[in-house]
């Protein structure tokens, strides 16, 4: 019993710090002007049509959530961190389409079994960090032959690195929490979902971020609206000499995918992954 308590008070304490992290900086920014082809590509691979009821798990500011209410659907925006749903709710005004904003933890969604047609996740989910109770989930709102659709950064594409290049500078995580890439790896996300569900189509795929000057100034502008990498940078700001260093691996991180011609255009990968419910 007493394990039990400490288990949830110790969640609870993790979910309000990662709520924290992602209120931090500017992520819809990030959601409006590096990824926003993201949520349509979600929202076309996963067929939603106009009717359907659809819920998008870890929608932050809606990237996928507002593509999916223009095609017609009744479409619910779930976050853990609803700090995020302003710039949500002014996307979808912009675009003249209704989506119900809700908080919630994608490892216990506040639904009943079999509530959705449709339920995605664009570079969302991933960030739960006990996998197996995230994947339960999506499995258990979604009805019998509904889709779920995931899109997830791989753990060896651009991000898959830039979280590996941050890890020697954050703390350790908890036991029991899992690397947010795993979710980029095909074979990880068939386990997770097991027999479940059916016709699981997987694609690796890339986005092409915006133009900057140079890799240093990508680093610079990530480090004002990125949270993760935002509090990273806080915990060791202290530290001039690890400052320093973070600073020269992310912009390396960034030369090295450069494939620019006077400026820096990298292309970032994902894995795509459609399913049946079974
Ligand atoms: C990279 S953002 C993606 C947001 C949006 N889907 C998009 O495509 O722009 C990751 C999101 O996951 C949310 N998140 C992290 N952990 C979560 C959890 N346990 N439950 C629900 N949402 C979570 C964050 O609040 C954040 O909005």
């Amino acid at each position: 019993m007493t394990d039990t308590v400490d288990t949830t008070a110790a969640d609870r304490a993790l979910k309000g710090r990662h709520r924290a992290m992602w209120g931090l900086g500017d992520y819809p920014a990030v959601a409006r002007d590096v990824i926003p082809e993201l949520g349509r590509v979600l929202v076309a691979a996963a067929g939603v049509r106009r009717g359907e009821r659809v819920l998008d798990v870890a929608a932050g500011s809606g990237n996928a959530a507002v593509p999916a209410a223009l095609t017609g659907a009744d479409v619910v925006a779930s976050d853990l961190t609803p700090e995020l749903f302003d710039a949500g709710r002014a996307f979808a005004a912009r675009e003249g389409v209704p989506v119900t904003w809700e908080e919630g933890d994608a490892e216990a969604l506040p639904y009943g079994d079999a509530s959705f047609d449709v339920v995605l996740s664009c570079v969302g989910v991933m960030f739960a960090p006990h996998h197996q109770q995230a994947a339960d989930e999506l499995v258990r709102v979604c009805r019998p032959g509904g889709r779920i659709g995931l899109l997830s950064w791989t753990p060896q594409g651009f991000v898959g690195e830039m979280f590996r290049t941050m890890k020697p500078y954050a703390p350790t995580p908890p036991p029991g929490a899992q690397p947010p890439p795993l979710w980029g790896d095909e074979q990880h996300v068939r386990g997770l979902l097991g027999d479940r569900v059916t016709d699981v189509v997987a694609r690796r795929q890339t986005v092409t971020s915006p133009e900057y000057a140079s890799p240093e100034a990508w680093r610079d502008w990530w480090k004002t609206v990125y949270g993760p990498t935002i509090a990273i940078y806080r915990g060791i700001a202290d530290d001039p000499a690890r400052t320093a260093a973070l600073d020269h691996d992310l912009a390396a991180l960034a030369a090295r995918y450069d494939r620019g011609t006077g400026s820096t255009v990298m292309d970032w990968e994902y894995l795509l992954l459609t399913a049946r419910r079974a």
